[in-house]
């Protein structure tokens, strides 16, 4: 009885707690499957401290280190926005395929081992059960907590891909400096509005961009649209027209609140503090400024319109049902005669 009492109290402690941002593009949380297969709590029976497990260790590797929390951002977006949801991103080069975090566009990806250290704790527990795909979701989700952001309920459900989509991720994830239009298209194909990607680019309010990325504003001519004590600030973190790719050299993506995600990004935005060129359009462009200066004045608004973002983002296409697989270690498909039958 008392176990009811106290899943009660946690249950509506959740929902005290994050009923303002619970604007999913699906808003049934009553237990029923959406079209695309996912579902609140899917592990309610098979794994029920799944979500705390992975949540406990968020918290627990932030603590030690803060970054991690970037990393499980970031990773959300290079993993479902390749077309699917799979933990695709995970996968470690074989012999036959190159894996996507080899490929130019996660350049500075991060923590993956850690990612390994929340996938062990939950294997402790109910080995075999959750999808790396899942873990992924769900860490980005509590990561976004552990830097001041809002609570997003997601649902789960996600099973693991077996190939690397390494060979596509450019078709899908926009380099630094392209135009805002193929930005916005490239979102809008997931179902994500102009609103929702200036939402989501205000990940970029917290951790780090390197030099390799930054330079071509700087050199051999300044981006005359940069505000000059910010380009002061970028030549002494990256003096060098050709940064060397070994040094560690980068500049701090929200230079006032670099690891708060806050509706800070957007007030450097409208100051021309905007790091990455797909940053700086965000401003410039009449379809994406009016918003860029509501969320710099509110960030209930920011938060709100970030949290629906993301849950889109987050049910891109997953696989389900029978397809693919519950892999037993992130890095690694599984060898054929172990694939879960779960
Ligand atoms: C047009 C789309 C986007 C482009 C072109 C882009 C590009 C980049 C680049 C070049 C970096 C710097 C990497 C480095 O030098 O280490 C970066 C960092 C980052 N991005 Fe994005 N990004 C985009 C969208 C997003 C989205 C949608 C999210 C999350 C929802 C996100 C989250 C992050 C985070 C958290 C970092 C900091 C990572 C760290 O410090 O480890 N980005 N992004
Ligand atoms: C709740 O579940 C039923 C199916 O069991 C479904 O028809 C209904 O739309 C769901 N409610 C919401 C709010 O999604
Ligand atoms: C974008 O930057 C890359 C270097 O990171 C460069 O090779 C490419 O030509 C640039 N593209 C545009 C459209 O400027």
């Amino acid at each position: 009885m008392g176990r009811w009492v106290l899943l009660a109290l946690a249950l509506s402690a959740q929902l005290l707690q994050s009923q303002a941002y619970n604007v999913g593009s699906s808003s049934n949380t009553n237990g029923s499957y959406g079209e695309n297969g996912l579902v609140m709590n899917y592990y309610g029976d098979s794994c029920p401290q799944a979500e705390e497990i992975i949540a406990e260790q968020v918290r627990l590797l932030y603590k030690r280190h803060k970054n991690t929390a970037f990393s499980w951002l970031r990773n959300i977006f290079h993993d479902c926005a390749v077309e699917s949801c799979d933990a695709s991103l995970l996968l470690d080069s074989t012999r036959k395929s190159i894996s996507e975090k080899e490929t130019d566009r996660s350049f500075g990806l991060r923590n993956f081992r850690y990612l390994d250290t929340i996938k062990e704790a939950v294997e402790r527990e109910c080995p075999g059960v959750v999808s790396c795909a899942d873990i992924l979701v769900l860490s980005a989700r509590d990561g976004v907590v552990s830097l001041g952001g809002p609570y997003t309920p997601l649902k789960t459900g996600r099973r693991d891909g077996r190939k690397s989509r390494a060979d596509v991720v450019e078709n899908y994830l926009p380099d630094h400096n392209e135009s805002i239009s193929t930005v916005l298209s490239r979102f809008k194909a997931m179902g994500i509005d102009t609103r929702g990607v200036v939402a989501l680019l205000g990940a970029h309010s917290v951790g780090r961009t390197h030099c390799v990325k930054l330079v071509h504003r700087l050199y051999p001519e300044v981006d005359p649209t940069l505000d000059p004590g910010h380009v002061e600030h970028m030549k002494h973190k990256c003096p060098d027209a050709i940064p060397n790719p070994k040094a560690v050299q980068y500049v701090r993506n929200d230079r006032g609140t670099p690891m708060k995600l806050d509706n800070n990004y957007y007030v450097n935005l409208m100051n021309n503090k905007g790091l990455l060129i797909v940053d700086q359009q965000l401003y410039a462009d009449s379809r994406t400024r009016p918003y860029v200066k509501k969320m710099a004045k509110s960030q209930d608004y920011f938060f709100k319109y970030f949290a629906r973002a993301l849950t889109i983002l987050s049910e891109n296409n997953p696989l389900t049902g029978n397809r693919g697989e519950i892999r037993r270690q992130c890095s690694l498909r599984n060898k054929l005669h172990t694939i879960s039958k779960r």
